[in-house]
């Protein structure tokens, strides 16, 4: 969940390294720290808080030096304070560490390490790593096998960079289960946790797999097995545009992520179909499908599920990534999985794969990220296309994976998609007008203390995903349910003043929606429809357009990311940057 970049260039490298954790700050910005090697000495400088705080403390012109690295922390292991920031150095202040991910078996190091005589700056599990390499250094005085020989002892999760104080020639790396991507310059080369953390310099990369360690110099790069075996790996190009990575006009990426969805839903539909064919092919051949995901890319997976059901006939479940392995006794040989993931990174969905896969499971994924180690991981892939999302929450890739979703389920049923994507970018345009009603809404509405979210059927998957977005953004307390379970216990809960969101588009479910709708009126709820129909339940409407089952989600969501943005800016939180999360979830 950190973001990690380091790199040696012909230039300064502290101000890339800057730009590069603004850009992959997202991934936690709890605290954040860069090392440069100057004038034979490691020079460290870190800061709790953003990296605008670490700017503000050092600025990039007085960090000298070609080699360097930076980190942008998510705490797991000690609290979010100065000393447990990274870079972690060895105690000779030979060997300086960045890492993401969680080193299971650093107690038992640091007692060990303790007992030699090393003493600790830190609580983290990660300030063991410096300490053993320089052990590892000090036999041989070389980088590369004194990364080898450390990262044996390690046992856990992670992705590590690791520079020499007498070596700003080379820096190395190693990669387990958490994200490490090289990126290849001219003249100058990067390690990072996520192509964007170098794309302003290069669009060439190489994806490191799980055991693998690296050394890079400013001529080029080398990949190792962890006993050392050379393996020989090509740069993938990239095709990201840098004009995405920018805020335009827009107040946040949150926002400004909301509003490219006429666009993204359209790419989302168009789909290789060099990739979608084998897809398919798979997801008929099943003898069992199941689909597993987490949190908004669970709620995309439901979807799925339910279209599957309900027009393509195939009995099958969906099951969160991290309640996967207790569940997953019936995947067999013939079991189909699909993983719904945007980063391709989500430790718990890395776990479902293995599970699936040790027992005999085929993985066929939608991913955004496609070099990510999901998509690496599976058998048969789909892009969800909609460029990278920096805001925290979920809302472009979100109707994206709803979109493929469709895609999937048509062919499955032998409907043609690829027939109304203007149609779609029209019909979403449309809702996005609705964006002053819902910031209205949010004015009248920021000071409540609870929400709910209610819909029927297959539209009961966005009241879950409205109230995620809610919590995740505004940090007010939310519920999503099926409109029918509220009489069951919820309704009990109503009091004068509480907004309930009714997501109530017309047709089937729509009587029985309203009749939920009257009952919580009549128990003080004041009621916001999102509706291609007016009520006079409705105290308010946010008008969406009529469409048909598939799209209706996807018209649904968009309202409820307005909601959850303009809750959070009434109530003066980050909607980019909201507490205590991370964009990819890369520990369990
Ligand atoms: C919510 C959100 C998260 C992610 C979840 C899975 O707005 O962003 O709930 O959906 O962490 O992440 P991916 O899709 O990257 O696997």
């Amino acid at each position: 969940m950190c973001g990690i970049i380091a790199g040696i260039s012909g230039e300064e490298i502290a101000p890339m390294l800057i730009e590069g954790l603004r850009r992959v700050e997202y991934r936690g910005y709890d605290s954040a720290g860069i090392a440069t090697i100057h004038d034979g000495e490691l020079e460290v400088r870190k800061e709790v808080g953003r990296i605008k705080d670490l700017e503000r403390r050092y600025s990039a012109s007085e960090m000298k030096g070609h080699t360097g690295m930076g980190h942008t922390r998510w705490a797991t292991h000690g609290g979010v304070t100065q000393a447990n920031a990274h870079p972690h150095m060895s105690c000779g202040d030979l060997v300086a560490v960045i890492h993401n991910g969680i080193i299971e078996n650093y107690l038992d190091l640091r007692e060990s390490l303790q007992k030699e005589g090393h003493t600790f700056r830190s609580e983290t599990d990660t300030e063991v790593i410096p300490h053993l390499i320089e052990v590892e250094y000090l036999k041989s005085k070389d980088p590369l096998q004194a990364t080898l020989s450390a990262v044996k002892k390690l046992k856990g999760q992670y992705a590590i960079v690791v520079m020499f104080r007498d070596h700003p020639e080379i820096i190395t790396g190693a990669r387990n289960d958490a994200p490490l991507v090289i990126g290849v310059g001219e003249k100058e080369m990067f390690l990072a946790s996520d192509v964007l953390a170098f794309i302003s310099r290069t669009d060439r990369a190489v994806f490191l797999d799980n055991m693998e360690v690296v050394a890079i110099t400013v001529r080029g790069y080398k990949v190792y097995t962890m006993s050392g075996i050379e393996v020989e790996k090509k740069p993938t190009q990239l095709a990201w545009e840098l004009s995405d990575l920018s805020k335009l006009d827009y107040a946040h990426y949150t926002l400004k992520e909301i509003h490219e969805q006429p666009e993204t839903i359209q790419r989302a539909m168009h789909q290789d179909p060099n990739r979608l064919e084998p897809f398919i092919r798979a997801l008929k051949g099943a003898k069992s499908v199941l689909l597993t995901a987490s949190g908004s890319s669970y709620h995309a997976a439901v979807l799925l599920r339910d279209r599957l059901n309900r027009e393509a006939k195939i009995r099958c479940d969906a099951r969160l990534a991290g309640e996967f392995e207790d569940q997953a006794h019936f995947v067999e040989k013939g079991t189909v999985v699909i993983a719904f993931s945007q980063s391709g990174e989500t430790a718990d969905l890395l776990h479902a794969i293995k599970v699936a896969r040790a027992r005999g499971g085929t993985v066929i994924s939608v991913v955004n990220a496609a070099g990510s180690s999901v998509a690496r991981e599976s058998d048969e892939v789909l892009l969800l296309n909609c460029g990278p999302e920096v805001g925290v929450a979920a809302t472009k890739s979100f109707t994206a994976q709803v979109m493929v979703g469709n895609v999937i389920a048509d062919a499955m049923i032998g409907k043609d998609t690829i027939g109304e994507p203007e149609m779609i970018g029209r019909l979403v345009e449309e809702t996005l007008k609705s964006e002053d009603t819902v910031r209205e809404i949010a004015k009248a509405f920021s000071d409540r203390p609870d929400f709910y979210f209610i819909a029927r059927g297959h539209h009961y998957p966005i009241a879950l995903e409205g109230a995620l977005k809610l919590k995740e953004l505004s940090y007010v307390h939310a519920e999503g349910m099926p409109a029918s379970e509220l009489k069951h216990g919820t309704l009990a809960l109503i009091e004068k003043g509480t907004p309930v969101v009714v997501i109530a588009p017309s047709g089937e479910g729509f009587t029985s929606t309203i009749s939920n709708a009257l009952e919580l009126q009549a128990r003080g709820a004041e009621i916001i429809g999102i509706s291609d129909n007016e009520h006079p339940v409705f105290r308010y409407r946010v008008a969406i357009p009529s469409s048909n089952e598939s799209v209706a989600p996807i018209l649904e969501a968009i309202p409820l990311q307005l909601l959850a943005y303009f809750m959070a800016t009434e109530r003066k939180n980050d909607p980019d940057y909201p507490r205590n999360l991370a964009k990819s979830v890369t520990v369990k």
